[in-house]
């Protein structure tokens, strides 16, 4: 299988940290891209040099050239470097049957249409971090110009390296703080019972790892049984056994609203973020 660009015609990444060269990788290793087919794009040298002997491909500071003979272009810069990005390429004249994939926190597909001055095909997409390791959860939401095509192409790079789900763009601040973000809080929640077994006498390796295969094999549960996390739950719980007693504490420590506040705060950073693409 591949991604079946048109013959010549080459995927560029523009911003080459970790997020443009996670889905580089991804693509390379699922067999949807070649090396000779792909580009990248960073701010230093060091990063370019970096680059293209991890992975092989020509990465530049200056891409104009590159855009006549590129399909897709994959957008992985800070919010605050969209208009930076916006500005060259409309300089280098990107062509208007490129399709253009960004996946900036904040900003939206009006605002890079506004900074680019140019009917093109957008894809606004929100991936997570575990795309690294092929389990990435990522979301595509399409532009005005976005044809049908366009979103299934996006929808094959990002399943590539995970999951992948189309959805209406006012969705993806809100994705944005629940699974772009997610990762984190599950670290945290991982490590606060890793602490948790040390605490009732397991040495740090073996809690660590109880802790996250059972947050793995639960996250498979309701993947794949497609059943309530409720319903599992009571699963676990027997009359006046010692997890209702956990879930207790849990409930008195008011863990429901301490996460729905954190994705709330974190969807309104997000509205400031795009803010930042001036
Ligand atoms: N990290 C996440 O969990 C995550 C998840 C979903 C979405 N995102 C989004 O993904 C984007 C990238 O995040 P990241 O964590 O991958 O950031 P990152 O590691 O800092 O990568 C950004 C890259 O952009 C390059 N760059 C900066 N200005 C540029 C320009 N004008 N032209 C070309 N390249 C330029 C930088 O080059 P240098 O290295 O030379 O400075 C750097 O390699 C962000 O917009 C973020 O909202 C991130």
């Amino acid at each position: 299988m591949s991604l079946l660009l048109p013959p010549d015609r080459h995927l560029g990444v523009i911003g080459a940290g970790v997020m443009g060269r996670t889905l580089l990788r991804g693509l390379f290793e699922a067999g949807l891209l070649a090396p000779e087919q792909a580009w990248a794009a960073a701010h230093s040298q060091e990063t370019c040099d970096e680059v293209a002997s991890e992975l092989g491909i020509p990465c530049v500071r200056d891409y104009a050239a590159l855009l006549d003979n590129t399909a897709v272009l994959l957008i992985c810069v800070k919010p605050k470097q969209a208009a930076e990005v916006a500005e060259a390429l409309r300089r280098g004249g990107v062509r208007s049957d490129t399709l253009l994939v960004s996946i900036l926190a904040g900003v939206t597909i009006a605002r890079f249409e506004q900074l680019l001055e140019v009917p093109i095909a957008w894809v606004r997409a929100m991936p997570n971090t575990p795309c690294v390791v092929g389990a990435g959860m990522t979301v595509v939401a399409p532009g005005t110009h976005a044809t049908e095509e366009h979103l299934q192409l996006a929808e094959r790079i990002f399943s590539s390296v995970g999951r992948c789900r189309i959805v209406d763009e006012a969705y993806c601040n809100a994705v944005t703080a629940l699974s772009g973000s997610g990762p984190a809080y599950m670290y945290l929640m991982m490590e606060a019972m890793a602490d948790a077994g040390v605490r009732v006498g397991l040495p740090r390796d073996l809690a660590l790892q109880l802790v996250a295969q059972t947050m793995l094999g639960s996250a498979r549960m309701v993947l794949e049984t497609g059943r309530h996390p409720a319903a599992l739950r009571d699963d676990v719980t027997t009359p006046a056994g010692c997890t209702i007693g956990g879930v207790l504490m849990l409930e008195d420590g008011k863990i429901r609203s301490v996460l729905a506040r954190a994705v709330e705060e974190a969807t309104r950073i997000v509205e400031q973020l795009g803010k930042t693409a001036k």
